[in-house]
């Protein structure tokens, strides 16, 4: 399998015209890097349009809810998703937890609702109790609060015993992702010594040169 590749732009960047900046500079790069799948989460907002014009892309969303459609101000329904072409949806992650008060509950409703539309769910856990059982189909980021937008990335050794556990309740078949404070330079080992399929990246994902550099680390760690 392809490692997997996912920037998390989170509430950034402040217009469109910086997420074309940011796209101009890695969309050839990423697109020459067949044994990688990068995966660019935007803001809704800037979604429809960043995958009109940069066809050769892949995409994600950060977020989705868990009805189909109704009356639910704000929301944004995973067949919305589906219909532009996106093709992967963060849920649960750490940031959407604490300040959307996101249970567990909430998170197996949107993840369901995803599958059911056939978008890719990308569960964010940041302990082994949030893994659902039935995970096969997921796509799991161990993303440690301590690591997530601190700069202090995890030991690579410690994520590397959390991919075991996560490995063992999970199954074969669940794609791994770490996500923490990833960087050019620890990118790689993340995957090589402690064995993830892939990356989930915040931060250095706006960084055109550092996601590019990233993405390139990832490709030669197979
Ligand atoms: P970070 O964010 O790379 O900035 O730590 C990761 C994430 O929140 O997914």
């Amino acid at each position: 399998m392809k490692p997997l590749i996912v920037a998390n732009w989170k509430c950034n960047p402040a217009s469109l015209k910086e997420g074309r900046e940011i796209l101009n500079v890695i969309a050839k790069d990423i697109e020459s890097q067949q044994n990688v799948e990068a995966v660019i989460c935007p803001p809704f907002v800037y979604l429809d349009i960043l995958k009109m014009e940069y066809g050769g892309l892949v995409f994600g969303s950060q977020d989705c809810f868990w009805e189909d459609g109704g009356p639910y101000t704000g929301e944004i329904s995973p067949s919305m998703l589906k219909k532009l072409g996106v093709e992967y949806v963060i849920v649960g992650h750490s940031e959407r937890r604490k300040y959307h008060k996101e249970t567990d509950e909430i998170i197996a409703k949107k993840v369901k609702a995803a599958l059911d539309v056939g978008l890719k769910p990308i569960l964010c856990v940041d302990r082994i109790s949030q893994i659902p059982e039935d995970s096969q189909h997921l796509i799991i980021a161990f993303e440690p609060l301590s690591a997530v937008g601190t700069g202090r990335p995890y030991e690579v050794h410690e994520a590397a015993k959390m991919y075991s556990s996560i490995r063992q309740i999970s199954g074969e078949e669940t794609v791994i992702l770490y996500g923490g404070s990833v960087n050019p330079i620890n990118a790689s080992s993340y995957i090589k010594e402690a064995g993830f399929q892939g990356l989930l990246v915040g931060g250095a994902s706006l960084r055109p040169k550092e996601f590019i550099d990233i993405v390139k680390a990832a490709c030669y760690s197979e």
